[in-house]
């Protein structure tokens, strides 16, 4: 833990402590330009921006402003947001120190405020409103955030900057209006390519066989066909699994195969070793859903041979079957 502290209006402030580990960000340039597009200032009254990272969990959200902040050559603070984060935690909060006197903490977003660095609040969509509300003016023109607590205003440094992490899926509360217009723009991370799959899965992976990552990126590409939310993140514990289990015993090994198959079934479950079934599934429960829906829907199933678009369907079934093949 740093040691560091500095006095804001008379009230010392313990700081915390940057990331260290950083790692690089492959492929996928324009969003990495988009986000730094964002932190530019571009006059000397221009103010940078704060965007929304969204995408599946395990996309690289956080990887890809964690990289954005190594570019700009910036210390990087992360916060984590939870459902039961307090204004406090976000802030400033009270230690009792040694002789029962009071130390007060800046929180990594504080501490990236004071020292100009960056912050990312990861998983944003998670914290409560009044948390948000404490961060407002910290995210408008004002830039700066009050602690009760200490009883201080904080002003940021001119070049702090932050994004905020959001994952489209499980949001636990509804963020308020005023906050999300604070929160612009939207940057959508998408799937990475083939190729920018098998660099990364190479890049966090490097002494994973070509024969286990090829396995790998096949089976990730083609649940991004089939709009399956398996990620980067999937991948990478997928064949670390794998890699232990075959390195685990040299008299027996289990074949490459094997291990490979069995690391799918306990990472992503059953439904990760049958995409077609688990794609199909999701694609009935969202017509399940009351989304805009064909005149057809309302007179057959969706797997009716007299369905107007059960030919569509088809077609696609014989995709996978073709791309099943391969993977196997
Ligand atoms: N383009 C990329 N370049 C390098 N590494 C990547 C890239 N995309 C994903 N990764 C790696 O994939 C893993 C998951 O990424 P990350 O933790 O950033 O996901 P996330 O979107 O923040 O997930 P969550 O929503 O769960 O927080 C990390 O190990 C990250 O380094
Ligand atoms: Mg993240």
């Amino acid at each position: 833990m740093s040691t560091h502290s500095v006095e804001v209006d008379g009230v010392r402030l313990k700081l915390a402590t940057a990331m260290t580990n950083r790692g690089e960000w492959i492929g996928q340039r324009e969003v990495l330009h988009q986000l730094l597009a964002c932190w530019l200032v571009v006059d000397e009254s221009d103010l940078p921006l704060t965007p929304r990272l969204i995408g599946v969990p395990g996309i690289g959200k956080t990887a890809l402003a964690m990289a954005a902040a190594a570019l700009r050559r910036q210390e990087l603070y992360v916060f984590q947001c939870t459902a039961d984060t307090r204004p406090e935690d976000l802030l400033v909060t009270p230690v009792l120190g040694q002789e029962g006197k009071l130390a007060y903490h800046a929180s990594p977003l504080v501490t990236a405020m004071i020292r100009g660095g960056v912050c990312i609040l990861d998983e944003g969509n998670r914290m409560n409103e009044k948390s948000w509300a404490s961060l407002a003016p910290l995210f408008d023109q004002r830039r700066y955030v009050e602690s009760i607590v200490a009883g201080i205003v904080i002003p940021a440094h001119a070049n702090f900057r932050s994004a905020v992490t959001m994952n489209q899926d499980d949001s636990t509360y509804e963020i308020p209006d005023y906050i999300l217009s604070r929160l612009q723009p939207t940057l959508p991370l998408g799937f990475p390519s083939r190729q920018d799959e098998l660099a990364i899965l190479q890049y966090h992976l490097p002494f994973a066989e070509p024969e286990m990552l090829a396995l790998t990126v096949e089976f990730l590409q083609r649940s991004h066909e089939l709009k399956l939310d398996f990620s980067a993140r999937d991948g990478l514990n997928m064949l670390r699994f794998a890699l232990k289990r075959m390195a685990q015993d040299a008299d027996h090994p289990i074949s490459k195969d094997q291990a490979w198959r069995e690391s799918l079934q306990f990472c992503l479950g059953e439904d990760g070793a049958d995409l077609d079934e688990l794609a199909q599934r999701k694609n009935r429960s969202l017509k399940g859903n009351p989304l805009p829906m064909g005149l057809g829907d309302f007179f057959f199933e969706a797997d009716d041979p007299l369905h107007p678009d059960y030919e569509d369907d088809d077609d696609e079934d014989e995709n996978d079957d073709d791309n099943d093949q391969q993977l196997r």
